[in-house]
């Protein structure tokens, strides 16, 4: 071999070993830690990110330098979003638009949470806050006299926690922050399961999940035949989530829907506040099925069982806090903007006639359960209305679902489970193609606690001679 020969054979070696040594970073955290937490450094080191030929990151990127021996951890700083958005910007600026980074201030809108011991509710992130932790912390609203947008307290509320500010750590486990696995449904079961969302139990018991595990855990983005909850709900990767419905099936009655049943009712009071009501209203009208006056007044029922509008039918300042800055309902832009682009996921798969069919349908079952659940909700007003039932000392409304397990009586509770369980899955179990979901677990015990409710009320009303 020449000379020169062995001179570029050296300098190839020399550039391969560097870019193999290049390939995982071995700063002074690195060397350290794979003595402290060895399972960290090796998590990274699995991921493209600290793996990764041109750019290996360092632990330094997203805890800072400030910290560099045994006693003084607690210089370390933690990520937040913000910390992404350097090298992310698109996936941060979707994610910021969409409904996770609202979930820590929905938590935080609701009664019960406030009434709950901490160790249940907020530290340790054992309960609404262990996966409410996908929210960013901080926004402010109207339970600060904030009526307009949403404001950020610039990271105050967020110095109150060390740990928990990640949010993007839900999905992406850190730290191999892998794609791969946030593309995977079970990425998402840990939250959306259970008792008011099972979302991973119908997914699964639908042929849609039936088919993605049989097909070896391979959705139609990995080259599969079935769609995952990411097909529908993170189309392109699109980090921004949001259905037209929404968890709690509350979309905006329109200004045309309440002005159509001001006209139908006979109380001159009653006709004069709708018509007030009206006029915060967007207008439009929903695709696929439009409310009818009934329609109209099971919903505004539902609406003040939620502390969203008052006895007068006006709105209260959950309207705003809930509904306006927590994007809970819809008004009809939204909605038929939503509903469109999910049809449009479906038909890569099905005919735009079935899909319709379909979508119409699911609307029929919210009505239907809308329907039983407000009768439950009269019957509950009418003790209240009556003398029967006494609000109960601190609260501002009643009765109220928003109030969940620390309400007091049989029928407000069976109201509450009617609300947070059975309603719950019966629409979202016809969405999701669950029959079991959406029969057995939802309309059949929705039904079961309606009559219920209506019997335990007469019965109450005979007992006080009523
Ligand atoms: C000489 C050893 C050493 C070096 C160098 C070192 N660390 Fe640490 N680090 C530790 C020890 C020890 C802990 C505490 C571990 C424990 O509590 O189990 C720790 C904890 C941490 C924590 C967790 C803090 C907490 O409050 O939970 C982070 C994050 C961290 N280190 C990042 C880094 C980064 C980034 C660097 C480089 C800039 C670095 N470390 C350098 C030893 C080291
Ligand atoms: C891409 C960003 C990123 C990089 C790079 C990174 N971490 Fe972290 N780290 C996180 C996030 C996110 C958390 C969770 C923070 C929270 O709970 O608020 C975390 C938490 C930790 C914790 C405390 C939690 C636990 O599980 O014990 C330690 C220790 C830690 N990191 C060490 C390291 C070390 C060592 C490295 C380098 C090998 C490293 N990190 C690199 C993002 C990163
Ligand atoms: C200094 C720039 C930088 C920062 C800061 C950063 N990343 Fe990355 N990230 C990268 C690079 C480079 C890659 C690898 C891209 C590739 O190889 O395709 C990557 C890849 C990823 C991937 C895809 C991994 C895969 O399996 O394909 C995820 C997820 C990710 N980053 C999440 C995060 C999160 C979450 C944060 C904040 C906690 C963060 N990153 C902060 C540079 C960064
Ligand atoms: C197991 C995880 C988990 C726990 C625990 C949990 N939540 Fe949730 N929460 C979710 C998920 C997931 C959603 C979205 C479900 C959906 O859209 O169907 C949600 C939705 C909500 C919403 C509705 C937001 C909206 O805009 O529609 C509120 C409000 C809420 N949760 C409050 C709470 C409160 C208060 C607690 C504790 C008393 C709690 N959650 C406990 C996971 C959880
Ligand atoms: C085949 C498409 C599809 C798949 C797969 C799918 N969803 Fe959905 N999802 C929908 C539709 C359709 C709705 C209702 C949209 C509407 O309101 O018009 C919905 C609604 C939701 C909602 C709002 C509340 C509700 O249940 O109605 C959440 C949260 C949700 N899905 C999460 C998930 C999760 C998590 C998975 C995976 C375990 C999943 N979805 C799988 C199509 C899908
Ligand atoms: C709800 C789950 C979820 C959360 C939370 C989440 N991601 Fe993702 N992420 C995904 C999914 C799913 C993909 C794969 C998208 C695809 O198929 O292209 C992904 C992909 C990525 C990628 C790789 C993009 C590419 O094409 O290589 C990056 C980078 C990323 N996410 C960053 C983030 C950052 C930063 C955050 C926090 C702001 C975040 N993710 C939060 C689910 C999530
Ligand atoms: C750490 C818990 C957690 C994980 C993991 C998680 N989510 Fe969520 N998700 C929530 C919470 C909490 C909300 C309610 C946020 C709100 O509305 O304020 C929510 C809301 C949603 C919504 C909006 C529903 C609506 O009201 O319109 C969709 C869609 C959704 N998630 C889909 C997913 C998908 C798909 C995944 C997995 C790729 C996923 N989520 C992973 C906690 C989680
Ligand atoms: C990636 C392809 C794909 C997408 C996208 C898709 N599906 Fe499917 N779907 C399938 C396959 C495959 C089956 C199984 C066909 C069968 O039942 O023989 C199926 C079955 C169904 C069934 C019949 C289930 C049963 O138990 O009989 C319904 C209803 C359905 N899908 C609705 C939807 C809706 C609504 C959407 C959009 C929200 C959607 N699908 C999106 C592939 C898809």
């Amino acid at each position: 071999m020449s000379k020169y020969r062995r001179l570029v054979w050296m300098a190839a070696l020399v550039l391969v070993a560097g870019l193999a040594l290049a390939k995982t970073s071995n700063s002074e955290c690195v060397q350290c830690h794979t003595k402290v937490t060895p399972g960290i450094v090796h998590q990274f080191h699995m991921g493209k990110m600290g793996n990764n030929a041109y750019m290996p990151l360092d632990c330094s990127n997203c805890h800072g330098s400030a910290h560099t021996n045994e006693k003084d951890y607690d210089k370390a700083t933690f990520p937040t979003p913000d910390t992404c958005m350097a090298c992310h910007p698109d996936k941060v600026q979707q994610f910021r638009a969409g409904k996770h980074d609202l979930a820590w201030y929905a938590m935080k809108t609701q009664s019960a949470w406030h009434s709950q011991p901490p160790e249940i509710v907020k530290q340790g992130y054992t309960g609404c806050s262990g996966c409410h932790t996908i929210g960013r912390k901080g926004y402010v609203g109207a339970e600060a006299g904030n009526t307009g947008p949403l404001k950020y307290d610039g990271g105050v509320e967020m110095s109150h926690y060390r740990y928990g500010n990640a949010q993007c750590d839900t999905c992406h486990t850190r730290h191999m922050f892998s794609k791969k696995e946030a593309q995977d449904p079970r990425a998402c079961s840990n939250c959306h399961m259970g008792f008011d969302h099972p979302q991973w139990e119908m997914y699964m018991s639908s042929k849609h999940g039936i088919i993605w595990d049989h097909d070896g855990n391979k959705g139609w983005d990995q080259g599969g035949r079935a769609p995952t909850c990411q097909t529908c709900h993170m189309p392109n990767g699109n980090h921004n989530v949001e259905t037209a419905w929404g968890f709690l099936g509350l979309r905006l009655p329109t200004k045309e829907n309440v002005e159509k049943l001001a006209g139908a009712v006979k109380d001159d009071a009653l006709k004069a506040n709708l018509l007030k009501l009206a006029k915060l209203l967007p207008s439009g009208h929903y695709v696929d099925l439009d409310d009818d006056v009934q329609w109209t007044l099971d919903r505004a029922l539902i609406l003040q069982a939620n502390e969203i509008l008052d006895a007068n039918f006006q709105p209260t300042e959950r309207f705003f806090e809930i509904v306006v800055q927590g994007r809970a309902a819809r008004g009809p832009k939204k909605f038929n903007e939503l509903r469109n682009q999910m049809k449009g996921i479906c038909q890569q798969c099905h005919s735009k006639s079935y899909v319709d069919t379909f979508f119409l349908n699911g609307d029929k079952v919210v009505k239907a359960a809308d329907h039983e659940f407000a009768k439950a909700i009269q019957a509950v007003q009418g003790l209240y209305k009556d003398g029967i039932l006494k609000k109960p000392k601190g609260w501002k409304w009643a009765p109220s679902v928003a109030q969940y397990y620390e309400n007091m009586t049989p029928v407000e509770l069976d109201l509450y489970l009617i609300y947070m369980e059975y309603r719950q899955r019966t629409f979202q179990g016809a969405f999701h193609v669950s029959r079991d979901y959406s029969h057995w677990y939802g309309w059949a015990p929705l039904k079961e606690h309606v009559n219920r409710i209506l019997y335990e009320a007469k019965r109450m009303r005979e007992e006080a001679g009523k």
